[in-house]
């Protein structure tokens, strides 16, 4: 039996935080250990592109990801790890795919059509700030995936359209040159928590709410008595369902730890004590991988090793792959 390949692309924009530990990393990492797969983790560093024309921020957030998953113990001798522009083929069948996708496709795209929509809220042109990598965005996604012949794409559910939109264009690809890409299936896992932020709602960088991955101890504490609360004093009983500091526990500790907190919230435990135990549940996970992350960030030549490696091992693929798609197309030696 062929082990299922299971790929997902990162975009290099941004430090990671909390939520994408909670919703993205870890269970990948986990997704990495499973038998009979195969698992493929890129940096989109063209992705990102789309919306960053900063070159010190995306080559930081670069280098900060990569340390972040290789710190947290992604085995990179199982997993196929690499960063989207070390593999050329990518962007070369960008192109080729961008010649099978229908305009009338991407015109639906929800990332496209949102900036449309704010441009006429605006009363601005329709298409003012709208780059053609924006637009075609879903083309070069279709391109990470298919390359790798992935069976499952592991997204949030704002990417479901994106994944789709592969399979699509894979379709038609196979109908008109014959059978060649392998049709992706988005995987959403509904056990995977959505983390909460500091004001409760989803963690994210544009609600400005989020708690950085690898702070250190003091920052950290700080960070995490932020959260929001209500004015309960010691001593009063809490309801552990409305808290943000206890949904955060619940990312963190095991059924006991859950226990005893929801206990601690019945017994009037004060915010202040229970952010205190937060933060050292956190701190007691991370600990040890913030000292492998601060380690590579200072020797980034030991994380772009890493990432050459995985660039051959993509390209493995990739390159046989491509000349296939040319062939199929008619772009071949002529004897
Ligand atoms: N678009 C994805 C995001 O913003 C990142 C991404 C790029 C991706 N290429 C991909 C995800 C291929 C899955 C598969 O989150």
């Amino acid at each position: 039996m062929t082990a299922t390949r299971i790929l997902t692309g990162i975009k290099t924009t941004g430090t990671p935080h909390l939520g994408n530990y909670v919703g993205a990393i870890r269970p990948a990492i986990a997704a990495s250990h499973t038998p009979n797969s195969q698992v493929f983790y890129f940096l989109a560093d063209l992705h990102a592109l789309i919306g960053c024309h900063e070159p010190a921020k995306i080559l930081q957030s670069t280098r900060e990801i990569a340390a972040t998953w290789l710190a947290l113990g992604l085995d990179t001798d199982k997993a196929v790890f690499y960063r989207q522009s070390d593999v050329p083929e990518i962007s070369e069948l960008c192109w080729v795919l961008n010649c099978m996708a229908a305009k009338g496709l991407m015109n639906r795209a929800h990332a496209y059509k949102a900036a449309v929509a704010q441009n006429l809220e605006d009363q601005q042109d329709a298409d003012f700030g709208v780059t053609m990598g924006l637009y075609s965005y879903p083309v070069l996604m279709a391109a990470d995936i298919l390359m790798f012949g992935a069976h499952k794409v592991p997204v949030g559910r704002d990417q479901i359209q994106h994944v789709e939109m592969a399979r699509d264009i894979a379709q038609r690809f196979n109908h008109h040159f014959g059978e060649t890409f392998v049709l992706p299936e988005a995987v959403v896992d509904d056990k995977v928590a959505v983390l909460q932020g500091l004001d409760g709602r989803k963690m994210s960088k544009s609600y400005n709410n989020t708690i950085p991955l690898f702070l250190a101890e003091k920052p950290l504490q700080k960070h995490i008595n932020k959260i929001v609360t209500n004015l309960l004093e010691p001593g009063e009983p809490k309801d552990p369902d409305s808290s943000a500091v206890f949904h955060i526990w619940q990312a963190f500790a095991n059924s006991e730890q859950i226990t005893y907190m929801r206990e601690q919230f019945a017994a009037g435990i004060g915010w202040g004590d229970a952010k205190k135990q937060l933060a050292a549940l956190i701190n007691a996970e991370l600990a040890p991988a913030r000292e492998r992350y601060e380690s590579l960030l200072a020797n980034p030549q030991l994380i772009e090793a890493e990432l050459q490696k995985g660039a051959v091992k993509a390209r493995e693929y990739a390159i046989p792959l491509m000349q296939k798609v040319k062939r199929a197309m008619g772009i071949a030696p002529l004897c």
